[in-house]
């Protein structure tokens, strides 16, 4: 078909890219993405005290999508399965062990190259893509620069972002307390070791082999001061902007970025006005280290955090206006969801409130309770379906892998299983259900409950094989260990395992037993059975996040300036000083 126009537009003489973008079944794409927003924080889903006017204007005027499930608890396996389409064990993004995203942005895992992005598949097809935003899904493979899991290698032709996560160190101020005592200590350490040595030297002491003690002190004096000032200086390494391949700020500024990657998706707008494109904004916000622009800063009724959540508010509005500006709106399909749940456990030291809402869901980020999976899913194409709908059905955020890739025209790969599911159907009216009969919720590598939507009913049973062990335990939050884990000692098991309808339970408040639920055993035996089926179908793979791909390599670590000035620098040619509109 794509073929076809390509033939019609050059017998008509016009060019190939403006006849696709004419094409109205080949939308553009904009898909937003959160980190770590609520779906209890959007007043579309029902936050009375949140402004988010552009984002509830997009679920007026689209599709509301209420049983949205995260394909992870957590943000790099989370990312994996909605760039992927495949459940993140699949491509070995699902940990094996404790820690279940990366922490270190030169650290040797990442997204591998094998695995296909839908936005290389629409790249594929003539489509202009870009990120602007988080990645965290890797970076170097051997040395500083091979850039083997960077997005530019996934099928995004522009990146301007970070590839990892907002991190705390990256915050001025908020780099902790240890974090600044640190930066003091080698001096301090320096100056003791010279004057030790010089009163050794003085009292005498040192008279038997003194150059060897001389020797000895100050090696060990070098090597302290060494050790710390590197201590003090790597928090800050992690922290870096990149255009493309290359590193521009280095710690980033946070305070403005959001005003910034705002200006930069606008300009990809603009230099695409011809094109078909696919846009993935993907804000830092609104995880911790919290920041805002000073225009925001204090405006909400939810501190620091709700002003956070006004700016990406304002920063869609931005893009939302600039499409209509540029008459693009019919034709792009947008998108905005959360990679999960808020984190729970994100209290300042002051003990100010530093995480979103789960609404009526329980717990949050890092567990497969509903708070952590269940996450706004918002879908506006006007030239496609009709808005002003709620759809209840389970859809999963592996589902946009298959709805773009089908709409940008090219074919769903058949040599590996993809576990999303068109949408269209769905979102045209043409189907009621959902083809996720069976959606498998992972906590890291560990398979942590599966949830059953039979195609004949009204229920929704979730399967619970092991629990997060909340601290306190009458939380539900890990506050111990700042996020829930799934390894034994950390989760309790159950056997049988423990079963609730969320379609009269969504807040998952009472598992039922046989005597409340007489299908209890029918439906552990089907849920087994699937599990069965989904678990033959696993092939195993490298895990990219085993201990050894997580660790500080100091030959993979970015520097954009000499590490004698500490590797800082500010190079960013574009300052996007976007004029504010309200
Ligand atoms: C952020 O933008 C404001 C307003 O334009 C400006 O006053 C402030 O200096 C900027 N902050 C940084 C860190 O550049
Ligand atoms: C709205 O969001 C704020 C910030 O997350 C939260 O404190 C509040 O409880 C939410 N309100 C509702 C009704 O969920
Ligand atoms: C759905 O179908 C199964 C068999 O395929 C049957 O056992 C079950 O009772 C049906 N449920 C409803 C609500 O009709
Ligand atoms: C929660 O448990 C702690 C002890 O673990 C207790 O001190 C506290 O009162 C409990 N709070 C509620 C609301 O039950």
């Amino acid at each position: 078909m794509v073929r076809d126009w390509t033939l019609l537009c050059a017998l008509l003489g016009l060019s190939c890219s403006a006849c696709a973008a004419g094409d109205p079944r080949r939308p553009n794409f904009v898909l937003f993405m959160v980190d770590d927003l609520g779906i209890g924080d959007l007043g579309c889903y029902g936050n009375d005290t949140l402004k988010t006017s552009n984002i509830d204007r997009l679920a007026k005027e689209g599709v509301r999508l209420t049983q949205h499930i995260a394909s992870s608890p957590l943000c790099t396996p989370s990312r994996a399965g909605f760039l992927t389409g495949r459940y993140p064990i699949r491509s070995g993004m699902a940990s094996q062990s404790k820690v279940g995203v990366y922490i270190i942005s030169a650290a040797s895992g990442g997204l591998p190259s094998q695995e296909l992005t839908f936005a290389r598949l629409a790249k594929e097809q003539g489509y202009s893509t870009a990120l602007i935003g988080k990645w965290h899904l890797g970076l170097n493979c051997d040395r500083h620069d091979d850039l083997c899991h960077h997005p530019n290698r996934h099928g995004f032709g522009h990146f301007y972002g970070i590839s990892m996560t907002n991190l705390r160190d990256c915050q001025p101020g908020h780099g902790s307390v240890f974090q600044h005592a640190l930066t003091h200590v080698p001096y301090g350490a320096l100056a003791a070791g010279v004057l030790s040595v010089a009163l050794l030297h003085v009292w005498g002491v040192v008279r038997v082999s003194r150059r060897a003690v001389l020797a000895a002190l100050g090696l060990v004096t070098l090597a302290v001061t060494l050790f710390l000032t590197f201590v003090a200086t790597f928090r800050e390494l992690n922290c870096f902007l990149m255009r493309n391949g290359e590193v521009v700020e280095q710690p980033y500024v946070s305070e403005n970025l959001t005003r910034r990657m705002t200006a930069e998706a606008l300009h990809f707008l603009d230099k695409n006005v011809d094109k078909p494109f696919l846009l993935f904004l993907s804000f830092l916000q609104v995880h911790t280290a919290l920041f805002a622009s000073p225009h925001f800063r204090g405006r909400s009724a939810h501190g620091l955090y709700g002003d956070a959540i006004m700016e990406v508010d304002w920063s869609v509005g931005e893009v939302l206006r600039a499409l209509e500006r540029l008459q693009l709106a019919e034709q792009t399909l947008v998108y905005l969801t959360s990679d999960q749940g808020p984190h729970l456990e994100e209290i300042s030291v002051r003990g100010e409130v530093h995480h979103g809402s789960s609404g009526i869901y329980r717990a949050g980020k890092s567990t497969n309770w509903e708070g952590g999976i269940r996450v706004p899913g918002l879908l506006r194409w006007p030239g496609g379906f009709a808005g002003g709908r709620d759809i209840s059905e389970p859809t999963s955020n592996m589902d946009l892998f298959p709805t773009v890739v089908q709409l940008a025209g090219a074919t769903i790969p058949q040599d590996r299983e993809i576990d999303g599911r068109d949408l269209m159907p769905l979102l045209r009216g043409d189907s009621e259900r959902s083809e996720h009969e069976f959606l498998f919720h992972y906590c890291n590598a560990y398979l942590n409950a599966v949830r059953w939507a039979p195609r004949n009913g009204s229920a929704v049973w979730k399967v619970f094989f092991f629990t997060p062990i909340f601290y306190p335990e009458n939380s539900s939050a890990c506050f111990h260990t700042h996020a829930c884990f799934c390894t034994p000692g950390y989760v309790t098991f159950h056997q049988p395992p423990l079963l609730f309808d969320l379609s009269r339970d969504p807040s998952e408040s009472q598992p039922l037993t046989p005597d409340t639920e007489p299908a209890f055993h029918a439906v552990l035996q089907t849920v087994a059975e699937a599990t069965e089926r989904h678990r033959r179908g696993l092939v195993p793979v490298p895990d990219q996040l085993a201990p050894t791909h997580l660790l500080w390599k100091p030959w993979l670590q970015p520097c954009c300036s000499s590490w004698g000035q500490l590797c800082r620098c500010t190079r960013d040619s574009q300052q996007g000083e976007l004029p504010l509109s309200h």
